[in-house]
């Protein structure tokens, strides 16, 4: 299968890219390598030391004895996306490409709206481009369940069957995004639909929880085709930011009580559940929702994870409770449904205290390369600022 993969420069776009080709599917990369552009401007870098995208997939064809494609361009550039699906004719689409930082699309104005043209606008050139030239084509599209907020109720995939005044419908979930970064995903979501349901187009959305771990078996296999790994209080995930504080000797910082419960993945896992959705692509017009994580975490539970872990590893970690910067609840109900790619035969790696002490020791090794002062929340949620 030819499979493009948006993105594929990024944490999770470029062990997507190698597992696909590990795989055998014919794999191409498209990147602008903003992402890299966003570390220079808020002065931070990867923990790991990663290389060019050029450098990696030459790497890869040496050791893997196959090629992966690489398209350099932007998505919001209407012809660079039309050109490239002219000349691959992919049959799935994976877009990662994607501003993803919810704290970046809250520094100011001009940040979101730079999130909000860059995400639906590179998504609607999508859309026309795959329904005009290649309408078969299987959109695999990232969403997050950042989209569905933390409602009082149980999360479904996507849709939510409603009795009212005596009717019935199944109705798309409601949406209560907690960022203008989230609110471009669940712009994304209507779109996409929209031309499903209009344009006889094939897509899955995935809702991904909060990635974890950066390592995969392709990615370990050379130094040159290391992933990246971010730390910093802009792009550092939960679990992969308590332990590059805690390898550095920093607080662990847990905004507010910590009782923010989130869906979370093992990076493993979502390169297994692209593989899924591209094996099993919905039929002409299905706009399709996964809820792509694998467990429940409270973000203060993580915390006392990687502190135990930590322990183990002759450092002192210490957590500190900060002043929540976000606008969110610190205590609430969760409960997401996530059995569609179970029932396609995900078999999830489960957080344990190895997944955190490889993600420590590997911290550790970096040291040298973290800059504490991007551990500090910057950004503040309450007040608009216009620039
Ligand atoms: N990392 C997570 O925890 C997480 C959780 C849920 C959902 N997601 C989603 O998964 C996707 C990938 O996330 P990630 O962590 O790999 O992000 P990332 O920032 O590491 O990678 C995104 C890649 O897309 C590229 N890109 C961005 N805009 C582009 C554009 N207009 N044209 C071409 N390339 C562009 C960037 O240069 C980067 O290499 C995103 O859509 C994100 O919203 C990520």
């Amino acid at each position: 299968m030819r499979v493009l993969v948006a993105g594929g420069d990024g944490f999770c776009g470029w062990p997507t890219a190698l597992y696909l080709s590990a795989q055998g599917y014919e794999v191409l990369v498209a990147d602008n390598f903003s992402r890299r552009g966003w570390d220079e401007e808020l002065g931070t870098e990867s923990l790991t030391r990663i290389s060019t995208l050029r450098e990696r997939v030459d790497r890869w064809r040496e050791l893997a004895g196959r090629g992966i494609g690489v398209a350099v361009g932007d998505l919001t550039d209407e012809r660079f996306v039309y050109e490239v699906l002219e000349g691959f004719r992919p049959e799935a689409f994976v877009h990662f490409a994607e501003q993803r930082s919810a704290p970046y699309s809250m520094i100011d104005r001009s940040h979101a709206v730079f999130t909000q043209v860059n995400n639906v606008v590179g998504t609607l050139n999508l859309l026309y481009a795959i329904g005009e030239l290649v309408p078969e084509c299987h959109l695999i599209k990232l969403g997050t369940m950042g989209e569905y907020g933390t409602p009082n109720i149980d999360i479904e995939e996507g849709y939510i069957t409603v009795e009212y005044k005596g009717r019935t419908d199944t109705l798309p979930y409601p949406k209560q995004p907690g960022s203008y970064y989230h609110l471009s995903k669940v712009h994304d979501s209507h779109n996409i639909m929209f031309a499903c349901r209009t344009w006889g187009l094939r897509a899955t959305d995935l809702n991904q929880g909060v990635v974890y771990n950066v390592e995969t078996e392709e990615t370990t296999s050379d130094p040159a085709l290391t992933n990246r790994y971010d730390y910093d209080g802009i792009f550092g995930t939960a679990l992969n930011r308590f332990c590059a504080q805690a390898a550095s000797g920093n607080p662990i910082t847990v905004y507010g009580e910590g009782g923010q419960t989130r869906g979370f993945i093992d990076i493993r896992d979502t390169v297994r559940c692209i593989e899924l959705a591209a094996n099993n692509p919905p039929g002409p017009g299905e706009f399709r929702v996964f809820n792509q994580f694998t467990e429940q975490w409270s973000v203060l539970e993580l915390a006392h994870l990687v502190e135990k872990v930590a322990r183990t590893l002759d450092l002192e970690p210490k957590l500190a409770h900060l002043n929540n910067p976000r606008v969110e609840k610190e205590a609430h109900y969760y409960n997401a449904a996530n059995t569609r790619l179970l029932d396609l035969g995900l078999k999830p790696h489960l957080l344990n205290e190895e997944t955190v002490e490889r993600l420590l020791l590997t911290a550790m090794e970096n040291r040298d390369r973290i800059h504490p002062e991007t551990f500090v929340p910057q950004v503040d949620w309450r007040r608009p600022h216009y620039r």
